[in-house]
């Protein structure tokens, strides 16, 4: 794979934007599966390990431009703050002055986490200053958001645009990596197995899918579609 990854950049000393996937199930605030804030680890860990000035920023749920409380990534910034004690700082919005002077701030080591960036409707609608304001709070950016890549929005395809050095993560390299192998030379018999809540999304990947495997699985609410 003739992808840059995040371990061909130096990181010391630079402020670098990781967009994520912390788009992860709450209930009354709590977090009830922190899969996706661990897949990403290697990555977190790998930037404090060079010395970066971390910028991570997310989606959670489908604000639609609008600030909704309960969908806010504090719950995020405490768990964070469990695993790298005084290192964790979080912004309540994730453009903007505020956001920019915390961003300049950051010392080696430290991590900023930003406001859920869907309550700003330039995230999902890739307006160009959304993105440009993002991009202004880093040097570098670094894509580890896999599981929300499928979007054409501000953070995934906007940011890169304005920014020179820009790599993906450890997550999206593993995720590539694999995906490459079974899609161009899998061993049959070929099953996949599909589930889950977004099934309009996943019309697409049956689509794709269809000449190259040998039976698909489907359950949950896709099976009644
Ligand atoms: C997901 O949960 O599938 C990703 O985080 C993407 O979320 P979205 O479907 O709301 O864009």
């Amino acid at each position: 794979m003739s992808k840059i990854t995040i371990k061909d950049i130096n990181l010391s000393n630079k402020r670098v934007l990781i967009r994520v996937d912390f788009n992860v199930p709450l209930s009354n605030g709590k977090i009830t599966d922190d899969t996706r804030i661990k897949a990403v680890l290697p990555t977190i860990n790998l930037a404090l390990e060079n010395k970066a000035k971390l910028i991570l920023c997310s989606h959670l749920g489908r604000p639609k431009g609008k600030v909704v409380p309960e969908l806010s990534l504090k719950p995020v910034a405490n768990y964070l703050e469990n695993l790298f004690p005084n290192r964790v700082k979080f912004a309540d919005d994730c453009i903007g002055e505020k956001v920019k002077e915390i961003s300049l701030n950051l010392k080696n080591g430290e991590i900023l986490l930003l406001e859920n960036l869907r309550f700003h409707i330039g995230e999902t609608k890739n307006y160009d200053d959304f993105a440009k304001e993002l991009a202004s709070l880093a040097q570098i950016y670094v894509n580890d958001a896999f599981g929300a890549s499928h979007r054409k929005h501000a953070s995934i395809i906007g940011v890169p645009k304005f920014l020179d050095i820009k790599a993906i993560g450890l997550l999206m390299e593993k995720e590539i990596t694999n995906l490459s192998k079974l899609l161009t030379n899998p061993e049959h018999p070929f099953v996949v197995i599909l589930g889950g809540a977004k099934v309009s999304d996943k019309i697409g990947i049956l689509n794709n899918l269809i000449d190259k495997v040998d039976y698909f699985l489907i359950g949950g609410a896709m099976s009644f579609t």
